[in-house]
């Protein structure tokens, strides 16, 4: 809608570049999102010498703070950050207001003015989402009416960052792009899922298109299934009253688990840029079957923890957490079958899981092989053997390893599965786990939209999760218990049962 400069085609994954002055707004500063991981990720790019010398913070948010508190809050947040944050902070502005009130705009105007001025900024704004989902719509609808949809005077652009949750189902988050489409044109919205700022998503791209060995066994003539797992380890915290609305499917599903799959079982993109492999991960996300609500039933289990263990100490349920209903049938684990509908997956079950207070925290995509047709051993103890598996660890430890059967010293003739291991941090030392948001932010500010997430994939993953949303709204809606530090109800292992299948156990 609007004429505002936004290049989102952006260099691609491959390359790095120059950060360009600019204002960061963020609306929600004085939140939990900003401090734990905008402000430590703002950080960790000043510290490395990534941010442009005319770049600058303006917090805008409800709670009155001035602008040293905010600026408090930035030094605490990056505690081992040196003098040159502590710079930078010290130019940090804080706007206290009612995001969608005249007042907050003209004060923010006036700033940012402030700021192309004294800091070089340039006229190029970044608005950053970091509210509730609740003022998403009226936040946005406010920057346009307040011409914040448009560079500043002699600006090259102006970006909106939005972070998950996009809409509560397919309808909402149609309602919600509809609202935004209003006011910002597609390539000027970057949506983070985090998970595409970390290094081992990306390197599933490295792994499967720079490399030979790969590719040629990446389809269902090799693969016989494969298992996508977010375990983890903690329970709800502090954020109860928003995840008693999301649960499992929600929260973690129809965002960070699509992206995962869909890098990993989309074709080869002929560019590594944003169109290129947008289009070809949106391509994979409409080639997974949609059930029916009746299918869906039957291709589902979900759970909801209750009282137990995990490292060691006693936890308790989910009914009982903070800001949770006692009757709360929200669930905490999810686990699915899917299948892929084109030719390079055709009859390959794809099951993901995921679930909160299971024993550890880790995400997993394993692609297990077929087993050779014709077992020349007979008679010793092959058969025990698992069959060729493709391990690709995401976090923690991240690594790909890959197992495969080797005789066992000795006069018999018996095999074992052993692996062949890569680690990253043994390849790569002193390479820190930063969570995805200093690499995403640093995109966002040189435009390229490659790691973010285009409408058509939210709408997508949307479409694919409804029919269970649907199919679980009955009270109780087919709810299982599991106890806290188990790997979820073990009907999960009755969904993979009836096809000979079975969960693999990740490392913890
Ligand atoms: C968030 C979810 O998107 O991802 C949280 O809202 C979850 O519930 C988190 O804990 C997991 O992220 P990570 O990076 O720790 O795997």
């Amino acid at each position: 809608m609007t004429t505002a400069a936004g290049d989102g085609a952006g260099a691609g994954v491959v390359e790095g570049a120059e950060t360009p002055p600019l204002a960061l707004v963020i609306f929600g500063a004085s939140g939990d999102l900003t401090s734990r991981k905008i402000l430590p990720a703002l950080a960790n790019l000043a510290e490395r010498g990534r941010l442009h010398e005319g770049f600058t913070v303006i917090g805008v948010a409800r709670t009155e703070w001035s602008d040293e508190e905010f600026r408090q809050v930035a030094l605490k947040e990056a505690p081992g950050a040196s003098r040159r944050w502590a710079k930078l902070v010290s130019r940090f502005r804080y706007v206290a207001g009612e995001y969608a009130a005249t007042e907050t705009f003209d004060r923010l105007r006036e700033l940012l003015a402030e700021a192309d001025e004294h800091h070089g900024t340039k006229g190029n704004r970044i608005y950053y989402l970091a509210t509730i989902p609740d003022v998403f719509a009226m936040v946005v609808e406010a920057l346009a009416k307040e011409s914040c949809n448009v560079p500043g005077t002699g600006g090259d652009f102006a970006r909106l960052v939005i972070e998950k949750p996009f809409g509560h189902d397919l309808e909402s988050a149609v309602a919600l792009d509809r609202t935004i489409h209003a006011a910002f044109d597609e390539d000027q919205i970057y949506r983070i899922d985090h998970y595409m700022g970390k290094e081992t998503v990306q390197n599933v791209l490295a792994l499967r298109f720079a490399n030979a060995v790969f590719e040629p066994i990446w389809n269902r003539r090799y693969i016989e299934q494969v298992q996508i797992t977010v375990a983890e380890s903690i329970g709800v915290e502090h954020r109860g009253g928003f995840y008693e609305r999301a649960g499992a499917l929600r929260d973690i599903v129809q965002n960070h688990v699509m992206q995962v799959l869909a890098l990993t079982l989309m074709e080869a993109p002929t560019g590594m840029d944003a169109h290129h492999i947008r289009d070809e991960k949106v391509k994979l996300l409409r080639s997974i079957a949609i059930p029916t609500p009746d299918e869906a039933v039957d291709r589902a289990v979900r759970g909801q923890y209750t009282a137990g263990v995990v490292d060691r100490a006693p936890v308790p349920g989910y009914r009982e957490e903070d800001g949770v209903a006692p009757e709360s049938a929200t669930e905490t684990y999810v686990a699915l079958r899917l299948s892929v509908e084109n030719w390079r997956w055709a009859g390959v079950p794809v099951y993901v899981r995921t679930g909160k207070r299971l024993p550890g925290r880790v995400t997993e995509v394993v692609l297990q092989f077929h087993r050779v047709p014709f077992l020349a051993f007979e008679g010793t103890l092959a058969r025990r053997l698992r069959p060729n598996v493709l391990v690709l660890r995401i976090q923690p430890d991240e690594g790909i390893s890959l197992h495969f059967g080797a005789k066992v010293p000795g006069e018999t003739f018996e095999l074992e599965s052993v692996a062949m291991q890569f680690g990253y941090n043994q390849v790569f030392p002193g390479r820190e786990e930063s969570g995805g948001y200093p690499r995403l932010l640093h995109d966002a500010m040189v435009g390229d939209a490659t790691l973010f997430i285009r409408s058509d994939e939210v709408q997508q993953a949307w479409r694919i999760v409804d029919p269970y949303l649907q199919a679980w709204s009955e009270p109780g809606g087919g709810l299982h218990f599991y106890p806290a530090g188990t790997w979820g109800p073990h009907i999960a292992d009755l969904l993979l049962e009836r096809s000979g299948d079975s969960w693999w156990v990740p490392e913890p």
